[in-house]
């Protein structure tokens, strides 16, 4: 069963009744509808409903205030039509996907220990596994509610595999459903690919990615990304990292083409009794003092925790004027 969306003064669209949240029926329908994290934590995706019925699949969802709530603002990823409805929202052509996203049932093919806390799994689909570099996916594990966020680590392929770099946050129903109740085998259902941050080929300015914590994975698939095309850019990876035990995550860079890569590790809180001769502190500092001034002549892309995201921003726009198509990134909310 379907039900019919129009947007005010604009596009009109089917959602499927069963699963569809309004936001992935907008995009499957190639309508750019805002949209940022998918998971009800940036409020990218607010609009007012003006006629009909729709569920709300997370009340609480930090993505909107108390204003916004009295003010009738809903969210469209946590929003599911329950009849024919009309939404108030402005969209833009920016939003739409770069590619398609589909709902796949995956398999947990493999799963490999990265640091104490990060490790990659890698998913499989009887499909080619589409996305850019960069991208992520929503995965939905049966001990979370809603869905969760993860963006691939690996490039796309033909085998259809969809690889993350997952970190096990204490107490978090998501993560640690991947870490210690998935089995091998076991299959899940994933919704993707999302994103905007993915690899622009459109330049030849040379690639700083910048990842904090375990926004490693998406900065790994662009560098991978980068350095597998047969041009000259250079690219220049920060990991911001907290102790000498996340340092082992790094050495998935060393099978990248070295000559034309070169890391920087940054340790926020290094362990004192443990070797460290390496930079200390924010990671966006450290982007500054290694790359100097100007930095208009790269292209950036980062991801990681939202403090880290707005401190790369506002070093990047309003201290140094990188032009705003030059700078791409994913908040990690
Ligand atoms: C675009 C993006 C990409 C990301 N990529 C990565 C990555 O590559 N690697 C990585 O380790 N982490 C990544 N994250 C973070 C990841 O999505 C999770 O937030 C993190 O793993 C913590 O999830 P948890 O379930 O363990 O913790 P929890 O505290 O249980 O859940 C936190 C997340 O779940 C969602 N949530 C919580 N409650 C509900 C509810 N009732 N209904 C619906 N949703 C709810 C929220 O969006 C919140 O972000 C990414 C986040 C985003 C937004
Ligand atoms: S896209 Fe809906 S809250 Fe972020």
């Amino acid at each position: 069963m379907e039900h019919r969306i129009t947007i005010e003064g604009g596009a009109q669209f089917s959602v499927c009744a069963e699963e569809d949240t309004l936001l992935r029926g907008a995009l499957r329908a190639d309508v750019g509808l805002p949209h940022e994290c998918s998971v009800g934590g940036c409020g990218a995706c607010r609009f007012e409903l003006v006629e009909g019925e729709m569920a709300t699949l997370w009340a609480l969802a930090p993505g909107l205030t108390d204003r916004d709530r009295k003010r009738g603002k809903r969210l469209a990823c946590q929003s599911r039509p329950l009849s024919d409805c009309t939404i108030r929202v402005r969209c833009d052509d920016s939003y739409l996907p770069v590619v398609a996203p589909a709902r796949w049932r995956a398999r947990l093919e493999g799963r490999r220990m990265l640091t104490p806390d990060m490790s990659e799994f890698t998913f499989h689909v009887p499909s080619r596994a589409q996305f850019r570099a960069g991208q992520y996916a929503l995965l939905y594990l049966s001990e979370a509610q809603g869905a969760r966020a993860y963006s691939m680590s690996n490039l796309p392929n033909s085998e259809g595999l969809w690889q993350f770099i997952v970190r096990r946050v204490p107490g978090g129903a998501g993560s640690n459903a991947l870490f210690d109740s998935l089995q091998i085998g076991d299959q899940i259902a994933m919704d993707g690919p999302y994103g905007h941050a993915w690899l622009r080929d459109d330049n030849a300015r040379d690639i700083v990615c910048v990842a904090g914590g375990s926004g490693f994975a998406p900065m790994l698939s662009i560098a991978r990304g980068a350095l597998a095309q047969a041009d000259k850019r250079r690219v220049h990876f920060f990991y911001g990292a907290r102790t000498q035990a996340d340092l082992s995550a790094a050495a998935e860079l060393d099978e990248l083409a070295q000559q034309r890569l070169n890391t920087s590790i940054v340790l926020s809180s290094p362990e004192p009794s443990l070797p460290w001769q390496g930079a200390t502190g924010f990671v966006h500092a450290e982007v500054e003092r290694a790359l100097g001034a100007p930095l208009d002549q790269h292209e950036f892309y980062f991801a990681g925790p939202p403090p880290m995201i707005e401190a790369v921003q506002e070093m990047l726009m309003q201290k140094h004027r990188v032009p705003y198509n030059q700078i791409h990134f994913d908040r990690f909310v």
